[in-house]
């Protein structure tokens, strides 16, 4: 049994534009690492936060990876306690995920400390729990997807099941964060609780047709059904230039293009080839309202969080 591991557990999309709280895929380019130490020490102390400009809590209950992990080791009835680092790689609430792989990593990383691993539905459990500190609610379409790789949809939440959705091969996604912040309390405090019935019958349709698409590898349908007609249409005004900033998307070839989980990050599908023209064309319709971005161009991988040390 390690007396010590070090997770990494990439950032995510969540939503994918039609799937709101239940679709995300991963990031590969970027991602947090957890590193936890046994200590005979009950309980869990966090030791270092390193990577972030923003002040996060070092107090675990407040933490998203520390509440992870306080739930895991009293659920279990653990004997030991967790002294753990948090090395940030995904920019504070930028909606890619961030609080939500923290705690995937922190649990995948204590998993390997544990004389008896527990199951991955375990784990996904675990890191809900620390995912609703930070948002105020429990929603799975970060940690799923960051737990498992790759797109996945889950249902349920008391009893999730997580189906990964394939990825047609070809596809890249591009992600442009605007250098502002965006609290995804407050993102989802604007939702209005109410959705108009012709809006949910076409939001269905969309993602039930988006997703029989990535089986098919139907990229005409996809480019169809990537219309998110519920959510992104009260989200766009808290990012200043999104209208523009999607336009370009489009206009360079993108099949999609929406906010990445709260934001004000924003994502585009397309093919390879089409991927550093629309990236520019996204950069700069943000920079003409006076935003300066970190861009990437990822694929999708199916992989997940690991254990790297
Ligand atoms: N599905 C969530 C939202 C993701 O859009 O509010 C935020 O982390």
């Amino acid at each position: 049994m390690r007396h010590s591991a070090t997770a990494f557990a990439p950032a995510t999309v969540g939503n994918v534009g039609i799937g709101f709280d239940i679709l995300g895929h991963t990031v590969e380019a970027i991602g947090d690492k957890v590193r936890v130490e046994r200590t005979s020490t009950r309980g869990v102390r966090i030791t270092a936060i390193t990577g972030s400009d923003a002040e996060l809590p070092l107090e675990s209950a407040k933490n998203t990876a520390g509440q992870a992990l306080l739930s895991m080791l009293a659920d279990e009835h653990a004997e030991f306690g967790l002294d753990v680092s948090i090395e940030k790689g995904i920019p504070l609430g930028s909606g890619l995920g961030g609080s939500a792989a923290s705690a995937v990593a922190a649990v995948v990383a204590a998993n390997a400390v544990f004389a008896k691993p527990l199951s991955q539905l375990q784990l996904l459990q675990y890191a809900m729990k620390g995912e609703q500190v930070a948002s105020g609610s429990v929603h799975v379409d970060n940690i799923a997807p960051s737990l498992f790789g790759g797109m996945v949809l889950t249902v349920g939440i008391d009893h999730p099941r997580t189906k990964q959705i394939p990825v047609p091969p070809g596809i890249k996604c591009v992600l442009v964060h605007p250098h502002m912040f965006l609290s995804t309390k407050e993102a989802r405090r604007i939702l209005s609780k109410t959705v108009q019935l012709s809006d949910l019958v076409w939001q269905c349709a969309n993602l039930a047709g988006f997703i029989s698409a990535c089986y098919t590898n139907d990229l005409d349908m996809i480019r169809d059904a990537f219309e998110d007609v519920v959510v992104e249409p009260q989200r766009q005004a808290l990012i200043p230039g999104f209208r523009d900033v999607k336009a370009a998307a489009v206009a360079g070839g993108a099949l999609g293009c929406s906010i990445s989980g709260a934001g004000p990050t924003v994502f585009a599908w397309c093919l390879s080839a089409d991927a550093p023209r629309i990236r520019d064309g996204m950069v700069d319709a943000f920079a003409a309202h006076k935003l300066g971005c970190d861009q990437w161009i990822s694929s999708i991988e199916p992989m997940g969080a690991r254990v790297i040390d």
